[in-house]
């Protein structure tokens, strides 16, 4: 991959250049950002995994380190608080020594509660980010994630720097390797549990390291939506795999589905029609373009497909309009992606969190963003037999825009979603998943 530290020199400007902004703006002297701490398991002493504060990772890649802080304040070199207790019943972190060390001052912390000698001693004008708010009450400070701060922040996050497409482009890398392996695990007849263990040995990449728990499913599992229960047992009979499965790299997430067909037949040639589909909508992408355009853009291109194959009958805008489209399609044509999965500002029209609803009719739309150079989002529009939806349809007058026969016919295969990863430029889209070989 591209070397990271001539990157990171001006990721870290950026960085400091948004704190001084911001901070002069919301009239503050500094911001101390907290990477978070352990949450125990009720009655226990097991923590579940640490998962940093994404306003942490967004300055370096520490990411199994709680109890750190960064405190700046837009000008001086940040204080990197690096967490090094004296423990002999856990790992603990080395003193980081990497391509982003240099752009720090860093402080070893020995003990967590300590932390108050290396704040400023006056914190009336200094903002505690970050989770704990507890932590932040104790330790005196009066500000704790101030809205204009936050939604200055997340606006901002949404326009990545070359270190951060950089991190992204290496994160779809991985997971295509993943996404390969997974792709001839099911060829070979293996189990959901089967493939996800391939997937994950292929990308060396542990559960808890992933972004988001995977989507491995087959047969009428691809229905489930939010599928993550893993089958051991491989099915008696295998018609299609849906795989929604991402990987990290320095704390930025790949998120990227892809559908296969056990044999040749119809519901192979639909995912062709939803493949080609999908490269038209990455296509509509620009710079000026409203999301939700290209999500209502998706009910009517799905519309005509549902012609196109006999599963739905009548005008392909009367569907659109009587929600019918919805019943096969019921979630949003994407989302702003990035240290977060669902990456944060999807509504923001501007720096102080303006918010730009999703249309009513769409309450799972995720972005309404006006798109600009630097944005990253993904592109995964879905057809899917959820019988509950359709079972709506039939309830209320409906039901005679669907052909029942078809449904029957497609419910084995639960269903279909294509999802990549894509950058908006000023001249042109770059679909880092596709350009990595992913069809
Ligand atoms: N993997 C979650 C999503 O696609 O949004
Ligand atoms: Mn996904
Ligand atoms: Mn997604």
């Amino acid at each position: 991959m591209e070397n990271l530290a001539p990157l990171y020199v001006n990721h870290i400007n950026e960085q400091n250049r948004r704190v001084a902004d911001v901070l002069a703006r919301e009239q503050l002297e500094g911001l101390a950002i907290h990477s978070g701490q352990y949450h125990r398991q009720f009655l226990d002493d097991i923590n579940y995994p640490f998962k940093a504060n994404p306003h942490f990772k967004a300055w370096l890649p520490v990411l199994d380190n709680p109890n750190c802080w960064i405190l700046t304040n837009g000008r001086d070199k940040p204080v990197l608080v690096f967490y090094r207790p004296v423990d002999f019943w856990h790992k603990v972190s080395d003193v980081p020594e990497s391509f982003w060390t240099e752009h720090f001052e860093i402080k070893l912390l020995t003990k967590a509660e300590k932390v108050a000698d290396l704040l400023p001693k006056n914190l009336d004008a200094w903002a505690y980010i970050g989770e704990h708010l507890d932590v932040a009450d104790v330790l005196g400070f009066k500000n704790r994630n101030p809205d204009g701060v936050m939604n200055y922040f997340h606006w901002h996050r949404s326009f990545k720097t070359d270190y951060e497409l950089a991190c992204m482009r290496e994160a779809n890398r991985i997971a295509v390797i993943g996404h390969n392996a997974a792709r001839e695990a099911f060829y070979k007849g293996a189990s959901e549990f089967e493939i996800q263990q391939q997937y994950l040995s292929a990308i060396g990449q542990g559960e808890n390291d992933v972004p988001y728990g995977n989507i491995i499913a087959l047969n009428q599992n691809a229905a489930i939506l939010h599928y993550t229960a893993l089958e051991h047992g491989a099915p008696a009979n295998r018609h299609s795999f849906l795989i929604d499965a991402g990987a990290s790299f320095n704390g930025y997430a790949a998120d990227i589905t892809r559908t296969y067909a056990f044999e040749k037949n119809v519901f192979d040639e639909l995912i062709k029609a939803m493949d080609k589909m999908q490269r038209e909508l990455v296509d509509m992408m620009r710079p000026g373009v409203r999301f939700t355009e290209l999500h209502l853009a998706t009910h009517h291109k799905l519309a005509q497909l549902l012609l196109e194959f006999g599963i739905a009958k009548g005008d392909a805008s009367d569907l659109v309009e009587q929600g019918v489209t919805s019943a096969f399609f019921p979630h949003g044509l994407g989302h702003m992606l990035g240290l977060q999965v669902h990456d944060v500002a999807g509504f923001a029209h501007d720096e102080r969190g303006t918010h730009l609803a999703a249309p009513e009719r769409h309450p799972f739309l995720r972005c309404t963003r006006i798109l600009a150079p630097r944005h990253v989002l993904t592109i995964e529009p879905g057809f899917y037999i959820i019988d509950s939806l359709l079972a709506e349809l039939k309830a209320d007058g409906r039901a005679e825009a669907v052909n029942w026969d078809m449904v029957d016919t497609l419910r084995p295969f639960g269903g279909i979603r294509i999802e990549d990863n894509v950058i908006v430029h000023q001249e042109r889209n770059e679909n880092m998943t596709r350009d990595l070989g992913l069809n």
